[in-house]
């Protein structure tokens, strides 16, 4: 892998992610929020209706080297049903690594969900970690294996309130939000995105599968590149709001 921006050179994923430390710098109200998407170069976010095809192995090291680097990781109901999720680390190096640095070995696995209509067998529920579930539903989910915590809103998810429950009620500094992209609107709707992680894989799909965000923004929301590296012709980019 090659950094192309700042200082050219060679470097891998960990080195990169060294050091990033985005639990130093949250917000009063809510953790920083940094987002993770794949795209491919004409913007779109999913192949036949999954994320998995579009990156490299590059990418999924990157999103897993990300996934030790935040108290918490974010998704929307539909990203679990397309993606049905496994515990987050599952690497063990990687969650001593995160002990090491201070962080509980296991990210909180965050879900936003208003009908609470989730893949249940899905390896998350069996496999161990720990799931907090925002939703606007009055359902009782079945009995899992892997302990799953409720919070309960009116009518939709507020995530205003839901940021500031993960801030001050659980102490959550930093979450990464890993999609999708009807998720991805909202938090870029409500100001709440820091940080923007954007693979770009060399390829093309067409077809009407989603971008990174689906819906309208409030307005027009400028980027600032903050470094760019690419292994085989795949760019992985990080934005920063300014
Ligand atoms: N390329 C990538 O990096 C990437 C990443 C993630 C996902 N994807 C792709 O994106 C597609 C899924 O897109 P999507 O937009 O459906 O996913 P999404 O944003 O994960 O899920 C949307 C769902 O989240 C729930 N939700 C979001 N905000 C809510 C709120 N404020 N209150 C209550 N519920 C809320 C709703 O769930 P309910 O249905 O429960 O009401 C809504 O239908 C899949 O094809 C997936 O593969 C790609």
């Amino acid at each position: 892998m090659q950094r192309l921006l700042p200082d050219p050179g060679p470097v891998n994923v960990d080195e990169q992610l060294e050091t990033y430390r985005p639990w130093e710098d949250p917000h009063e109200e809510r953790p920083l929020v940094a987002v993770n998407f794949a795209a491919t170069v004409d913007g779109r976010a999913s192949i036949d209706g999954r994320s998995g095809p579009i990156g490299s192995d590059a990418d999924t090291a990157m999103l897993a080297g990300l996934r030790t680097r935040f108290d918490a990781v974010m998704i929307g109901a539909g990203t679990m049903r397309a993606e049905r999720y496994g515990r987050l680390v599952n690497d063990m190096e990687k969650r001593e690594h995160r002990e090491q640095l201070g962080l509980h070995h296991d990210p909180l696995m965050v879900i936003v969900s208003g009908r609470l209509d989730l893949p249940w067998d899905a390896p998350l529920f069996t496999d161990g970690g720990r799931v907090l579930i925002f939703t606007a539903s009055r359902a009782e989910p079945p009995p899992t294996a892997t302990p799953v915590e409720l919070v309960r809103h009116e009518g939709f998810v507020d995530l205003v309130a839901a940021m500031r429950h993960l801030r001050q009620e659980l102490g959550v500094r930093a979450l990464l939000c890993e999609g999708g992209p009807g998720l991805h609107n909202e938090l870029e709707g409500a100001g709440f995105v820091d940080d923007l992680f954007l693979t770009i894989a060399p390829k093309l799909t067409g077809g009407e599968a989603p971008r990174i965000i689906e819906g309208d923004l409030p307005a027009v929301a400028p980027l600032q590149l903050a470094w760019l590296l690419e292994q085989e012709s795949e760019l992985f980019a990080r934005y920063r709001r300014p």
